[in-house]
């Protein structure tokens, strides 16, 4: 075998691999409704927290409430419930703290459930 056969055999078999690369099919790129699943190529996507979070009102307070009532679930536990009178966000929150152990000082908790209270209370 001549070096030229060798060198024919070389370009053949980068030509085939080039060929056979050119004709894969192309990476598809698919979604599902709501976009909470979706695929691309060979990679499959699935979102585990499709609904956005909930928006709250500004208020005094907020920031006290952001800050500790999303330590330990969504705040979408809050923004589910209806609206609630003074004693029984009272109650919710003092419940948060004594039962659950939230690290809510009692200045802090007056302060969430004022906001609580303003935002989401029992007219
Ligand atoms: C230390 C963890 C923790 C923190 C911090 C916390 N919670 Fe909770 N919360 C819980 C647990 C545990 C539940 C009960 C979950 C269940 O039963 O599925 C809960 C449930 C709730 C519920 C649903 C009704 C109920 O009583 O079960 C509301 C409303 C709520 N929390 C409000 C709040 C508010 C307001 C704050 C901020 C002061 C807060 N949580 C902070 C642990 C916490």
């Amino acid at each position: 075998m001549s070096k030229y056969s060798v060198y024919i055999v070389l370009v053949a078999c980068i030509v085939g691999l080039v060929a056979y690369g050119c004709n894969q099919p192309k990476q598809e790129t698919a979604s599902a409704p709501e976009n909470t699943f979706s695929v691309k190529g060979s990679v499959r996507e699935m979102d585990l927290n499709p609904s956005p979070p909930p928006v709250f009102p500004e208020h005094e307070g907020k920031t006290e409430f952001l800050s500790y009532c999303a330590i330990c679930h969504s705040l979408k536990y809050i923004s589910s419930q209806p609206d609630f009178p003074a004693k029984t966000w009272e109650a919710e929150v003092t419940k948060m703290v004594a039962k659950y152990h939230a690290p809510v000082d009692s200045v802090t908790a007056k302060k969430i459930v004022a906001y609580l209270v303003a935002v989401k209370g029992k007219k």
